[in-house]
């Protein structure tokens, strides 16, 4: 079946600028980020446009059950973002991959997250690497980049792999290639933010230091839908561990792991430790066991249950945002402070998911 074209750079920034994310400012200087730019502030982070500084609302609030329509959630404080862009996108006709993409591409160029794209931590070499996933639950249309560089938009990048290759993975100078040809243009995504949190980890380094303490959490944006129409999708997109080895790939690109989509069934997209996600192929059994008809936070909580009881003295995060293809939304986190992002019924919110009991 053939596709509309995809949205070229202009059209993307022409986008976010009638969405209220970018100052149109941007347009007239042809870069997403022009020095002196102004972002919208209201409601988000000084200097981020996409970061929700509101409290999250208790999880006991949250919209979870069944609904007609599109239903969009997705991980952390930039969450509402995504689905508010993402809701946006579906209203304008635009299907439910353009809408997930969309939301993260906002994501991916803020230079306040840290976490994601532009203004991601580099690994131990000052590098800024990224790992990103997009998959359609229908045809299970996949698509992924590994330890891309230069590149912010690394969700995108990994949908032009599903879409113009017949590859589902693409990693390092070969995704990098990969994206230049298709018009991407590289720029430097290390920030001086980002390099002083570099340098300051180095200069903590002693001699005696191995690779096995455990590092940071990972706050990765992490996105699931449907589009009320039958189709379900996932789309994940980070930097990786801070100051990570080189070459260090996360369970975000990882199919199964990082999310997973099969629109029988639903979606899923994990955050936190990627390598503790690639144990379980975590996203995978979240989708297999809402498919056998569990609750989403329940097909969550089981599988975090599982990682508990097989590997209990890790002391970082895994958590997993999933959608039931019947509407259900769902998730659960082995630790506190993880909060999503849910729109449904014409409506977006920010909830604080409690830990595993
Ligand atoms: N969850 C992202 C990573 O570990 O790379």
């Amino acid at each position: 079946m053939d596709r509309a074209p995809l949205p070229d750079r202009r059209s993307f920034l022409a986008f976010l600028v009638a969405a209220g994310i970018l100052s149109p400012a941007v347009l007239a200087g042809e870069d997403p980020l022009p020095a002196g730019a102004a972002w919208q502030d209201e409601g988000r982070r000084p200097g981020s446009p996409t970061v929700w500084t509101a409290a999250p609302r208790p999880w006991s609030e949250a919209p979870l059950g069944p609904a007609p329509g599109p239903v969009l959630a997705a991980t952390w404080n930039w969450g509402p973002t995504v689905c508010e862009i993402g809701a946006r996108v579906l209203a304008g006709g635009g299907d439910l991959l353009d809408a997930l993409e969309q939301g993260i591409n906002a994501v991916e160029l803020d230079p306040a997250v840290s976490t994601v794209g532009l203004g991601g931590l580099p690994d131990e070499d000052g590098r800024v690497t990224l790992d990103a996933m997009i998959m359609r639950g229908s045809d299970l249309a996949t698509g992924a980049v590994a330890a891309l560089e230069d590149v912010p938009l690394a969700v995108s990048v990994a949908r032009r792999v599903m879409e113009r290759t017949r590859h589902v993975l693409l990693v390092g100078q070969g995704a990098r290639t990969f994206a230049l040809r298709c018009g991407f243009h590289p720029r430097e995504l290390l920030t001086d933010a980002g390099r002083a949190r570099w340098l300051a980890w180095r200069s903590s380094l002693s001699p005696r230091d191995n690779w096995v303490a455990p590092g940071e959490d990972h706050d990765t944006v992490g996105a699931v839908g449907l589009d009320g129409k039958g189709e379900a999708a996932c789309a994940v997109s980070t930097s990786g561990l801070a100051f990570k080895i080189h070459g260090r790939v996360g369970d975000s690109p990882i199919v199964g792991a990082g999310g997973y989509a099969d629109a029988a069934a639903g979606a899923a997209a994990a955050t936190g430790v990627g390598e503790e996600a690639i144990r379980l192929a975590a996203c995978h059994a979240v989708v297999e066991g809402m498919r056998a008809g569990l609750d989403p936070t329940e097909a969550v909580r089981r599988v975090l249950l599982r990682h508990r009881r097989v590997r209990p003295s890790f002391p970082g995060q895994l958590a997993i945002v999933a959608v039931r293809a019947d509407g259900r939304v769902g998730a659960s986190a082995l630790r506190p402070r993880f909060v999503v992002g849910i729109h449904r019924s014409g409506r977006t919110g920010l909830y604080e998911v409690p830990p595993l009991s």
